[in-house]
Formats: structure tokens, sequence, C-alpha cells
């Protein structure tokens, strides 16, 4: 239940510790920017395109992501374009973007077909499953094949062991990290979390070794051939792209056949666009651009479940943001599952309406109330490749399957730094004769 207002402040603080994207409810559904002081720090919530788009672009110079996100982020990707800040990020966005420009997308689209062909020929065996799992293993196989294509000797399933080790299991990722605690307040990962990322650094490094004596061209090569990175930055990038890159496409994938599964003229809509564009043959890179309605449906998705719900800023000088002024040390939350979801910038908000990104156009442009992948020079770096992926799984899966979510099925979007599904969401797909 969202907050009325009336609860006791150590209430609304447990609430917003225990669920982020639940805590001072209403109050951020009505305005633009709240601010609260907790523990002596003063922390904004903002939840309006207008601030948003000055913190993110107008101003972004005045902002460092936070000690949040370093703690959060930092023991797995340090020196990582994730987390790295100043001239040392402007030098690695210039190498890393040119990864993932369109013409390479373009080329790892074959590896994604292969990828989303072998999970449709297991699921044949289990069609009962958990989504958010399934989808978890599909978006690691689609991100290892792209980024490692498949070299001899590659242990994939230590690697996948732990990737997933440290993106759901780790003591890194807990929602309470969201509150300004004092700095000197340390957050250790679990035993078993910094034991899986030491395996990870590990697997990293050996790939990463192994490639410079045989380079090639997925995006691995590519990283290893990026000028100016040192040995340290293209193990914390790697790292860090499974980390980015594998839980937020699976979590988006997991929410859209959710909501299509619950929806069955959604979703016949769907299988139509897709079996007009593409046949019964595997969707094509080329074709993405005319599959209008499954984007939408992709849109829509991560308007209502925004895989990277809130983002976390600090300001290094005053500025004013929607008539406040933000001081350093200030803790700023920009909430996207809110802003996405209030009365005051959406017609229907909760109804799920692939149609309002049809509709208005604007909706998809710069300053829009809708930032599922951020703004300004930090913007995901890896969002075509998340849209590609999305597509081609969403497009695949929904024409060749029938996605059966029990009536009592209603997971609760929880914050764990991303927004997953409560308890998972059990289904079925069932193979449809065409
Ligand atoms: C940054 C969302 C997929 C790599 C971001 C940010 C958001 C985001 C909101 C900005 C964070 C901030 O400003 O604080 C998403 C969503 C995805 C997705 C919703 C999937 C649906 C990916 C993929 C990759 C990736 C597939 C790479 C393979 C990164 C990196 C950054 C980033 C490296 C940091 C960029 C920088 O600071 O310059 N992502 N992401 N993401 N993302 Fe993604």
């Amino acid at each position: 239940k969202p907050l009325t207002g009336q609860e006791s402040f150590v209430e609304a603080t447990w609430k917003f510790i225990r669920n982020p994207v639940e805590g001072f409810g209403p109050l951020t559904y009505r305005q633009p920017i709240v601010t609260a002081k907790t523990m002596g720090q003063t922390l904004h919530i903002i939840s309006d395109p207008v601030g948003m788009t000055d913190v993110l672009v107008r101003h972004a110079d005045k902002f460092t992501k936070t000690a949040i996100d370093a703690r959060i982020l930092g023991p797995a990707t340090k020196e990582g374009l994730l987390s790295v800040h100043g001239e040392q990020w402007k030098r690695q966005r210039k190498s890393v973007a040119p990864m993932f420009r369109k013409r390479h997308m373009a080329d790892l689209a074959p590896l994604m077909t292969e990828a989303i062909a072998g999970f449709t020929e297991r699921l044949g065996h289990r069609p009962n499953l958990d989504l958010s799992t399934a989808m978890a293993e599909l978006t690691f196989d689609v991100l290892a094949k792209a980024l490692l294509g498949d070299p001899k000797g590659l242990d994939r399933e230590r690697l996948k062991v732990a990737t997933r080790a440290v993106v759901t299991g780790a003591g890194t990722l807990r929602p309470d990290d969201l509150l300004p605690w004092p700095r000197w307040v340390p957050r250790p990962m679990t035993p078993n979390g910094s034991r899986a990322l030491r395996r990870l650094k590990r697997a990293a490094d050996d790939l990463i070794a192994e490639r410079t004596v045989h380079p090639t061209d997925d995006l691995v090569g590519l990283l290893i051939d990026a000028d100016n990175l040192s040995q340290r930055e293209r193990r914390d990038n790697l790292i860090g792209f499974f980390i980015a890159g594998h839980e937020t496409t699976a979590l988006t994938l997991t929410w859209a056949l959710y909501l299509l599964g619950r929806d069955r003229p959604t979703l016949e809509r769907v299988r139509a666009e897709v079996l007009e564009i593409c046949g019964l043959k595997s969707v094509e890179y080329e074709q993405l651009d005319q599959l209008i309605f499954t984007r939408a449906v992709i849109d829509e998705t991560m308007r209502l479940y925004p895989p990277a719900p809130i983002l976390n800023r600090e300001p290094q000088e005053p500025v004013e943001i929607l008539g406040r002024t933000l001081r350093p040390g200030d803790a700023v939350l920009l909430n996207n599952y809110v802003m996405h979801r209030t009365e005051r910038l959406w017609t229907d908000p909760l109804l799920f309406d692939p149609d309002r990104f049809l509709r208005d156009p604007l909706l998809s442009k710069k300053g829009a109330p809708y930032m599922p992948f951020g703004a300004g020079p930090r913007i995901c770096v890896g969002a075509a490749f998340a849209i590609m992926e999305s597509m081609m799984v969403l497009a695949t899966l929904a024409r060749d399957f029938d996605i059966i979510v029990a009536d009592d099925v209603y997971p609760r979007p929880l914050m764990t730094v991303t927004l997953r599904p409560e308890g998972g969401v059990p289904a079925r797909l069932e193979r449809v004769v065409q």
C-alpha cells in the first residue's frame, strides 16, 4: 500500500528501506520534488522530467554519481565506465561508446538468434518456469555470446555462476544503501558475494589474457583493441557490461512477458505483427524497425517497470533545481518509477497501453517524462543493444509461444537496485503450432 502521509517518520523510513519505490508514496506522486531530512542529511526525491533533465543534462557537470553507487557497484567495477568520474569517465566513454554502434549491433544479431534458438529448444522440455530466472539465463547467454563469441576453453558455466551470484546474491545490492547513511558506515558484501566476485574477476582476467593472444572482433575484442584503457579498466568494464546489461534486460523481458500473459489481445497483436514482417523465420536485425507495435510493448513495459527505477546523484556545488537549492552532501534520488506512473504526467498511468507510445511520438523524445535509460552524457551506453535484444527475444517468444500466467500471480515490484518481481513470475510457455 502506498503511504497516506499520516505515517510516523519511522514508519515512512522503514517502508522506504523495505522498498524504495513505494516509500514516500503520495507526496512524490503529487510533487515534482520532495525534500526530506533523515539522520542529519538532506534527501531530494525528484520525479519530474524538468528536474531530471536539469540534473542529468543541463547541470550534468555539477553532479557526480554518489557514494551509494560506489558502494553498490564499486567492489565489482570500480575502474569501469559505470563507476568512474571526470576525465577518466570521459576517456573511457570515448573508447567504449563505439563498441555499441549500430554497425556492430548488426553483426551481433546472428549470435543473438543463436542464443534465442538454444533457449526455445531447451524450453520444449520444461514449459513451466519462473520467467525471471528463465530470462536471466537467456540474457546471460546472449551477452556471453555477444561479448565473448564462443572462444575455445571458455568455461561459460563458471562465468555464469559467478556473475549471477554477484548480481543477485551479493550483499552489495541492498536497498537500504539508498538511504544517506554516514559515509563511514561499511556495507560489506556477504562472504558468498565476495567469493563470487573474486571468481568473476579471475574469470574476466583469464578471458582478456586469452583474447590478447587470439584477437577477435566480438565486443571483448573491441574492448581489448580500444585505445587508452588500462588492463584493470578493461577487466572492470567487461564485468560492468555483465552486471549492467544482463539483469536489466532480463527484467524488461520478464515484465513484458508477464504483461502479455495477462493481456491476450495485446499478445495476439504482437504475434500478428511478427508473422507479417518476419513470417516463421528467425527475426532479422533489418526487420526490427518495422516491428513498431512490438517496440511499443517494450517501451510501455519499461514505463511501468523501469529496470533501473531510481538513479542517484550528488551535487558538487550548490545548484538550483525546480526552485530548490541542492547542496554538496545532499542525496538526490531521481525516481523514474514514480515519474513514469504519476497522474500529474500520464493519463491512466496504471493501464498497460502500448498504443500510448504510438499515439504520442514525443514520448520517445528528449524531455519526455520517460527515461528508462537515463539521460545526458551518462545515458546508458548499452541502450541500443538492450532494445535490440529485448525486441528479438520478445518477438520470437510472442510469435511462437502462448504465455500463461495464473490469475492469482501478481508479483509486487520490489526495488533491490533493479526492479524485480518479488517471488518471481511462475508461468507456462506453450508452443503454438503455426
Ligand atoms: C548506464 C539502464 C542495458 C551498460 C545506465 C543508466 C541507466 C541504464 C538508467 C544510467 C545510470 C545513471 O545515470 O546513473 C539500462 C536498462 C537496460 C540497460 C534499463 C536494459 C533494458 C545495458 C546493457 C549494457 C549496459 C545491455 C551493456 C552491455 C551500461 C553502462 C552504463 C549504463 C556501461 C554506464 C554509462 C556511463 O556512465 O557512461 N543503464 N541499461 N546497460 N549502462 Fe545500461
